[in-house]
């Protein structure tokens, strides 16, 4: 075991719920959450800022290396991202940022940059981490990993009602073909794609309400931690 405890992957597509389900599986079993999006969002985000081009895997991972980068506690189980001393916030889950993120992730030097991080940030244990490739690349190792999915139209309308509730109009068609396309593109790229690590175990939200789905990886975690 490492010192903290295990390591929990969470991989899946845009919009399956990895956060929400994440965050609630590190409250239940007192460990902190990491969700890797965030990273690779703050680097676009910066990166549309500083104006370097979304292409250039040099530029941006000098970009990345410049940047100090540290994970403070949140009020929650989630790991806050603060850049240079900064936590950026609504400005990340913009489409914009979300495009960008997606498209800089396709780099084999930021994933490298980003592994190295990620992995620094999770080697100790105690984590529950959320991302595309922890379970295939960044622990494959991991003591624990779930590979989450749910149908593209069951992430769209979830992604509407949020949005709704938020009071924001809703096109719905649209949010679907977005889904769709970051699908294509995190599924599709050469360097580490998502897709379910062999020893991952698979869960299907589409047909499994989001509090099963916790209860589901809490069991698993508790099986796993009892035969210690
Ligand atoms: O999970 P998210 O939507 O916040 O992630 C933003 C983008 O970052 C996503 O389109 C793909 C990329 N990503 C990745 O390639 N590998 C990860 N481990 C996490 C995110």
């Amino acid at each position: 075991m490492r010192a903290n405890g295990i390591v929990i992957a969470i991989d899946g597509p845009a919009g399956v719920g990895k956060s929400t389900v994440g965050k609630l599986v590190a409250g239940r079993v007192g460990y902190s959450f990491i969700s890797t999006g965030k990273m690779y969002r703050a680097l676009a985000w910066k990166a549309l800022e500083t104006g370097i081009s979304l292409e250039d895997d040099e530029g941006l991972v000098g970009l990345a290396a410049s940047l100090k980068w540290e994970f403070p506690k949140g009020s929650g189980p989630e790991a806050d991202v603060s850049l240079d001393g900064l936590r950026p916030g609504l400005e990340l889950t913009g489409e914009r940022v979300s495009r960008a993120s997606s498209a800089i992730a396709r780099l084999t030097g930021v994933r490298l940059f980003m592994r190295g991080m990620q992995r620094e940030a999770g080697i100790a244990g105690g984590v529950v981490m959320e991302g595309r490739d922890i379970g295939t690349n960044v622990f494959p190792d991991a003591e624990l990993k779930v590979y989450l999915d749910a149908s593209p139209q069951a992430r769209a309308e979830r992604r509407s009602g949020q949005l709704r509730a938020q009071g924001v109009a809703v096109n719905h068609a649209e949010i679907l073909d977005f889904i769709i396309k970051r699908d294509a593109q995190d599924s599709g790229r050469k360097n580490n794609p998502l897709k379910k690590a062999e020893d991952a175990r698979y869960l299907d939200s589409t047909i499994m309400p989001r509090e099963k789905v916790v209860d589901a990886i809490v069991e698993l975690f508790n099986s796993f931690t009892a035969g210690r």
